[in-house]
């Protein structure tokens, strides 16, 4: 089972690398690893908001979630104390070959936050093909401004 499905996803991968020269055109290479979105964007601890990662794009670039990880973090000028703070660890539909959206609901954390340029991280983990064929998996991340106040 567990075999099956990674050559399935292998086999796709595959197929997806060699479509996507044409269909990168009207696809960014920054929307890779997806697109994430959230809202609101302006939120205090304890304020409900929605993330979605759209990876309609993600899948011509060959980039098949098998995970996603999303974090609050403070990628530029990090004063040391402002360590990424995760909001959820999903597994995507592995039933579903190519899923293209990922969407929960959750509260902003009552940690301390400061006076920093703040923004939500997706990490999506997806499966590559090895050099002897077998697959390995690989993370790539991509990021959305928030104002946390
Ligand atoms: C997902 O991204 C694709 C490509 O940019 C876009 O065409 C589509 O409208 C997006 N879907 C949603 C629900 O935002
Ligand atoms: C996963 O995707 C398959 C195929 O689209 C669907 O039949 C199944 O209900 C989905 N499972 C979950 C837990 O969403
Ligand atoms: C927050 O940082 C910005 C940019 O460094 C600065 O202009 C602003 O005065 C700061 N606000 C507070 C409340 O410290």
């Amino acid at each position: 089972m567990q075999l099956s499905f990674s050559t399935v996803i292998a086999t796709l991968a595959a197929v997806f690398a060699v479509a996507a020269p044409a269909a990168a055109q009207s696809c960014s290479e920054a929307t890779r690893f997806g697109v994430v979105t959230v809202s609101p964007t302006t939120l205090s601890p304890g304020d409900t908001f929605t993330v979605t990662a759209n990876f309609t794009c993600a899948v011509q670039f060959g980039v098949n979630p098998q995970y996603t990880d999303y974090y609050i973090e403070v990628p530029v000028n990090n004063n040391g104390y402002e360590p990424p703070i995760l909001l959820a660890r999903r597994t995507l539909n592995a039933s579903s070959p190519t899923p293209l959206f990922d969407q929960f609901t959750t509260q902003l954390p009552y940690a301390s936050y400061f006076n920093a340029s703040y923004v939500v991280m997706l990490d999506t983990t997806y499966p590559v093909t090895g050099t002897n064929g077998s697959p390995y998996s690989v993370v790539g991340g991509i990021e959305t401004p928030i104002n946390i106040l």
